[in-house]
């Protein structure tokens, strides 16, 4: 499908976490889903093309959220007094056990995917449950709401509640496979991407048979990674020979590297070895600052990241986050930085607001392609009225910005754009 077309607006787009290019009354150009550039004289060549005219509003590239549990998204904002491995047991498993009900998944997943579609986000990794026929479900509805996501089926064989851990290695094994037969040929925009929950969920046979089937379908990876002191500690204890947590993946071929497209959420207690790991296997980070908090998890040294050059982008990591508005993420991210300036290591400078917009969109948006309008990227947009804020707007367009990052909600969004299509 031919999706060509001109927005003409006020268009801030990040070329790098310290380059954001502004330019007010620019020409932004989508010639078959793609983004062909950002002009401030539209180009002879493309005359021909239909102009939407946004004149005055703010148009930023959609945001990718690289960490979202859609199977947790009804439970949101309760439960936030545990911390991570007994919020797990009393809030996720419960909650995620009840997906084996299609009926229940159906009215669960409805809700999750119209709140996404409504949003600032245009792409997300998503983790359903542990259920073949409800995740299909929500890949159904992710497709048929316009967003271009990963969703993954959650492998997990130990530790949890029956009706959510699997029966065995094997028996996981095959039915992912099955789930996968199942996707083949269905979708034009979601994606399956093999989801380890994280190791104490996960046998060894289980993490090799995924590491197999990983590479036999050329597969994505998602999982969790150093994200809460106990959770560490009993990652210690059950791969005592991995040495440290990501070496526990690598084991299996589940951690980046050639081919193996992989973002590992949280990464708050990672240290050399691991980050010097990331960084040769090319894994994404995703920082969900919100969920750290909430389950007290602490604050990832996202500075430490941008300064090695790794891969980072933001998750709203719902239901361990409340919102899964990715702008929310780019205002909690700054915030706990200069938290972590102040009160932990005053070595590691706070984020700047340009750096926190970086991260939800071109940083994260790497892994899909797309996140800036650099010509070849695939073209999402969003653009946003700002007339809610007040009478006037701020002069320069890096302040409406940052004004953006800090209040924008669902309705400010009047426009949407996922690979070149319209969603509203
Ligand atoms: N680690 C394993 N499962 C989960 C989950 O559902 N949420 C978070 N935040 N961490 C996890
Ligand atoms: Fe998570």
């Amino acid at each position: 499908m031919s999706e060509s077309f001109v927005i003409w607006g006020d268009v801030c787009h990040s070329l790098g976490p310290d380059k954001l290019e502004c330019v007010q009354g620019a020409y932004l150009v989508c010639e078959d889903c793609f983004c062909s550039g950002l002009f401030s004289e539209l180009p002879e060549r493309y005359a021909g093309l239909p102009v939407e005219d946004c004149r005055g509003l703010l148009v930023l590239p959609g945001l990718t959220d690289l960490h979202v549990h859609a199977a947790q998204f009804a439970y949101r904002g309760t439960g936030m007094d545990w911390e991570l491995l007994e919020w797990l047991e009393r809030c996720a498993f419960p909650e995620e056990s009840r997906f084996a009900d299609t009926d229940y998944a159906a009215r669960a997943y409805a809700r999750f995917v119209e709140d996404m579609r409504r949003g600032p986000n245009t792409r997300a990794c998503v983790f359903a449950s542990a259920h073949t026929e409800a995740t299909l479900l929500l890949m159904d509805m992710l497709e048929a709401s316009g967003l271009a996501c990963m969703v993954g089926r959650v492998s997990m064989d130990r530790d949890a509640p029956e009706g959510l851990r699997e029966r065995d290695a094997q028996w996981a094994a095959a039915e992912t496979r099955h789930w996968l037969e199942l996707c083949r040929g269905r979708y034009e925009r979601t994606q399956p991407i093999i989801t380890p929950r994280f190791i104490p969920s996960c046998s060894d046979a289980l993490l090799e048979a995924l590491g197999g089937i990983r590479r036999e379908y050329g597969l994505p990876v998602q999982s969790h990674l150093s994200e809460n002191r106990s959770e560490v500690e009993l990652v210690r204890r059950l791969q005592p020979e991995a040495g440290f947590y990501g070496a526990a993946y690598d084991r299996y071929g589940l951690f980046g590297g050639e081919g193996c497209r992989t973002v590992m959420a949280h990464c708050v207690l990672s240290e050399a070895e691991e980050l010097e790991l990331i960084r040769a296997r090319g894994v994404y980070i995703a920082h969900c600052p919100a969920s750290n908090m909430n389950v007290s998890s602490g604050i990832a040294p996202v500075r430490r990241f941008l300064d090695m050059g790794l891969h980072t982008g933001l998750g709203s990591d719902v239901a361990g986050g409340t919102l899964t508005s990715i702008f929310r993420a780019m205002a909690d991210a700054i915030q706990v930085s200069k938290l972590r300036w102040r009160l932990v290591d005053d070595g590691l400078r706070a984020l700047t607001a340009p750096e926190a917009f970086y991260l939800g969109t071109a940083g994260g948006g790497e892994l899909f392609n797309t996140g800036s309008f650099e010509p070849g990227r695939e073209f999402d947009a969003i653009v946003l009225d700002e007339g809610r804020y007040a009478p006037e707007r701020p002069g320069g367009l890096p302040e409406r910005l940052e004004r953006c990052i800090y209040l924008s909600d669902d309705r400010d969004i009047v426009r949407k754009y996922v690979r070149g299509r319209r969603l509203f």
